[in-house]
């Protein structure tokens, strides 16, 4: 039996809820199939919206949506998706080996509907590569001016006199790759001018009140090490010389990958490929605190006696743009990166949103990637066929812990430690909520959970399988689904038994009285 204590007193940050953020690009089956299907569909759809995934996303409220890309957004412009849609251009989409006509149907108003359906802040991506700062500049007045210019009335004439009063803009995607092949140098130069040009959307020059403009720094490649460092370390150093740009965010993307076993794909491994790529998930956390580290130390260099200080703190929020398990048969697969779920993979999505959670006073933002049909879905879709993956259930049991405060150095008495055991806890006003995932293959655990004598137990849910490599399936959808668990048994004041299968994640909540 592994014995956790957890000790409510040991409060540390808040758990912004936009860590349970969305990813979704015009990429494979994403958009069009996933989510937009049109009006005319004989698919239930609400404005074009597929209402299967608008109703299971409401229920997720995902606080934030980040659009059209990924590398998509490198080669998009938005005038493409804006007026009727019949006289839209149609374009050709080779964005991850799609190979296919682009009609640009889901444009930037299509996207807000969804945003305002399921109650979701939009991210957009600008092009960097094959736009121009004009482009960015014109796309962002058209979303958010209020004044009466002739962006607002195209905008107003095209369906939306309300302003969409976008925050978040990233400047670009993976310049170090497919966004341009750039030097953080040569990007940080780029950024500066894009940047700068960034309306701010006030009414007066001390006008507090208008939406705020939160612009997004490209991070660095998560996956490669000695490159991850010296990008971020290069482009501060950039950055502090001469005045530095406004910034909000920096944006890390991190996949855990797993191409280096050709026999192991999304849905067939071993247990040695079951822990491989549970343990590969772990070293996002690592790539966290060196971002961090170096973030801060970058924030250190930059210059400090401007004007300009009053106006962009300094602070750099770290967020992490794109996340999630990448299996090498996803590049074979047609849609372009569909990948089915298994419980692996609801597992290390698991254990990554925990990861997220312990560093919730250094991580602000994490974008799932990606939410529909690629790669770590929640969804997926074929025609008429729609199923919610293992990973939904994680992202709606994990709800509880949005907007509450993490319980730091939770600790297990020594004799009775499991590597294999993973315990997160937090507290909202009364309410304690605690996941355990236990990462074993085939073993169930007894877990005894240690709380201050004053908490009773409220609800519990489990989400497991028969066997590792179970999914969802067009035939079987539901065949993993979160369930209430069987209520723990007492040991005594505030201790809990709690039985945990193998494979498993749990999420239990109890109520100081
Ligand atoms: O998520 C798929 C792709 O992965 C994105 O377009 C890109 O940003 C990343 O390399």
């Amino acid at each position: 039996m592994v014995k956790i204590h957890i000790d409510d007193q040991r409060l540390g940050g808040v758990i912004a809820p936009e860590l349970h953020s969305q990813f979704i690009e015009v990429l494979g089956g994403c958009i069009y199939d996933g989510i937009w299907v049109g009006e005319a569909s004989d698919i239930p759809n609400i404005d074009g919206l597929r209402l299967d995934f608008v109703e299971a996303m409401k229920a997720i409220a995902p606080p934030v949506i980040r659009w059209p890309g990924g590398c998509y957004a490198d080669t998009y412009h938005w005038r493409n998706g804006i007026g009727k849609r019949s006289e839209r251009p149609v374009t050709f989409n080779e964005n991850f080996g799609t190979f296919e006509l682009d009609t640009n149907q889901f444009g930037i108003h299509e996207f807000m509907e969804l945003c305002r359906l399921v109650g979701a802040k939009p991210w957009l991506n600008v092009n960097l590569l094959s736009g121009s700062v004009a482009e960015m500049k014109e796309w962002m007045e058209y979303c958010n001016r209020e004044e009466d210019t002739t962006l607002k009335k195209e905008r107003e004439a095209n369906g939306s006199p309300e302003a969409f009063h976008v925050e978040y803009w990233g400047i670009g995607n993976e310049p170090w790759a497919g966004g341009g092949n750039y030097t953080a140098t040569g990007y940080a130069d780029e950024y500066r001018k894009y940047a700068t040009s960034a309306p701010s959307f006030k009414k007066s020059m001390m006008d507090t009140s208008a939406c705020p403009m939160h612009l997004i720094v490209c991070g660095p490649d998560g996956n490669k090490p000695e490159e991850r460092v010296a990008w971020t370390k290069d482009l501060f150093e950039a950055f502090g010389k001469y005045r530095r740009p406004p910034m909000y965010g920096y944006d890390l993307h991190f996949y855990n990958w797993n191409i280096s076993h050709p026999g192991d794909t999304d849905i067939k491994f071993d247990r040695e490929g079951w822990y491989r790529v549970i343990d590969g998930c772990f070293e996002l956390e690592d790539v966290l605190n060196e971002q961090y580290a170096l973030i801060q130390e970058g924030l250190a260099q930059l210059p400090s006696t401007e004007a300009m200080e009053r106006l962009h703190p300094n602070r750099c929020e770290l967020v992490v743009g794109e996340w999630g398990n990448w299996h090498g048969s996803a590049f074979m697969a047609r849609p372009a990166l569909f990948q089915q779920v298994t419980m692996r993979d609801a597992i290390t999505s698991a254990l990554t949103l925990d990861i997220f959670h312990r560093n919730c006073s250094k991580v602000k933002m994490a974008c799932v990637a990606q939410t529909v049909n690629v790669l770590n879905a929640l969804f997926l879709t074929d025609g008429r066929r729609f199923i919610k993956t293992p990973n939904y259930d994680v992202f709606e049991m994990y709800m509880v812990h949005r907007g509450a405060r993490l319980i730091e150095d939770l600790c297990s008495d020594e004799a009775s430690e499991c590597k294999k055991i993973h315990v997160l806890a937090s507290l909202r006003d009364n309410m304690m909520s605690v996941n355990v995932v236990n990462t074993d293959y085939d073993c169930p655990e007894t877990i005894e959970l240690c709380l201050p004598e004053n908490y009773r137990y409220v609800s519990g849910k489990v989400l497991c399988a028969s066997a590792p490599d179970d999914f969802n399936s067009w035939e079987q959808p539901d065949l993993i689904r979160a369930a209430p668990c069987e209520a723990p048994v007492m040991a005594g004041s505030g201790q809990f038994c709690v039985n945990v299968p193998a494979a498993s994640v749990s999420v239990y909540q109890f109520i100081k009285q």
